[in-house]
């Protein structure tokens, strides 16, 4: 099974990235052909300041590696290294229907807000195709927010296919059910765009000060609440084991307690959770030489295989290339 997943580098990564997605890269990195990129082409639409976007996704490979993404068992690489994802971009952009790509919801809702949109933001869902397709990916574990792209991937890889013959093998999405969408400070979709983000590697006193913050409702601490359907609860959860879990569910059924006591249980449990990787990520700081080289041979070996699948697609479509 050929697994492959894409993170952008449009700021630091948040618990909602790790939840949604890294913590998925990492498990499937055991037995599989695992590949994962730091997505700057992807994070162009948005970023246009070039220092920032260098420094997002250095960070965003110090990021990984310091959550556990081992670079012996799994491939990672920076999308721009891979110029052939591009080209054969520009071959699904020619079979790509413009009805499909206007119902992809980021470009759906930057033109309701009547926000111009750049053609690379359109056009957005064909890269991320042309990203996946070029590694034959069979898996791509991502969060409930890129479900809809991957099935315009799906689209375009079946009508590619259906009228050069079988050139791309046919991905499918990975959702982990636990933590489709985890809610960020406001009860929303936790998201840079929205301004409800906690990071990963946010200094804990931080931390502490944004959990703090997380909106409640204004029940009197007598009454007995739901956990099931209380964001500061879902939070709690992805952090905290079963027993905790349980025991944090149990305070809510029988209610008399504050809010302020699960904040503190959520800000000390998140800080024990990525104590380790927090310690790695400052080793990894010190040795960026060592971050470099893990990005060139991943690069190298994403190329190898990414140059195999465009010389597939180019063959069938009938524009080979001469001098290779
Ligand atoms: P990006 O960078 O926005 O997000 C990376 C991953 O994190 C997940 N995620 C979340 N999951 C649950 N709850 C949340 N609050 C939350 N916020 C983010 C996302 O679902 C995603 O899996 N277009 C992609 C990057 C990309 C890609 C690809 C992914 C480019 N090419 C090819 C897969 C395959 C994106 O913007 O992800």
């Amino acid at each position: 099974m050929r697994i492959l997943s894409g993170i952008q580098p449009t700021g630091r990564f948040h618990w909602g990235n790790y939840f949604g997605a890294i913590r998925q890269y990492i498990a499937l990195q055991d037995g599989h052909e695992a590949y994962y990129f730091i997505a700057n082409l992807h994070a162009l639409t948005t970023v246009r300041d070039p220092l920032r976007l260098r420094r997002a996704t250095l960070d965003a490979a110090l990021d990984l590696l310091a959550l556990g993404l081992d670079p012996d068992r799994a491939t990672l690489f920076v999308q721009s290294d891979v110029p052939e994802v591009s080209e054969l971009c520009w071959l699904l952009m020619t079979n790509a229907p413009m009805g499909l790509l206007e119902r992809c919801v980021a470009y759906k809702e930057k033109k309701a807000k009547g926000l111009t949109a750049d053609a690379g933001l359109f056009t957005y869902p064909v890269l991320m195709a042309a990203d996946i397709l070029a590694y034959d990916a069979d898996l791509v574990p991502v969060g409930e927010d890129q479900v809809q792209h991957i099935e315009v991937c799906r689209d375009l890889a079946r009508s590619f296919n259906h009228l050069y013959g079988d050139v791309f093998a046919m991905p499918r999405a990975q959702l982990m059910e636990s933590s489709a969408k985890v809610p960020g400070t406001d009860g929303e979709k936790m998201s840079k765009s929205y301004d409800n983000t906690i990071e990963i590697f946010e200094e804990p006193a931080s931390v502490r000060k944004k959990v703090m913050r997380i909106t409640t409702d204004s029940r009197a601490m007598e009454e007995p609440k739901a956990p099931e359907t209380d964001h500061l609860f879902q939070l709690y959860s992805l952090f905290a084991d079963a027993p905790r879990r349980e025991e944090m569910a149990a305070l809510y059924r029988r209610g008399g307690f504050g809010y302020g006591t699960v904040k503190k249980e959520l800000a000390a449990v998140a800080e024990e959770f990525f104590g380790d990787a927090r310690a790695r990520r400052r080793e990894l700081e010190g040795d960026l030489e060592r971050v470099e080289a893990i990005l060139a041979d991943g690069a190298a070996r994403a190329r190898r295989k990414a140059a195999q699948v465009l010389h597939r697609a180019q063959q069938a479509c009938g524009v080979p290339v001469r001098s290779r």
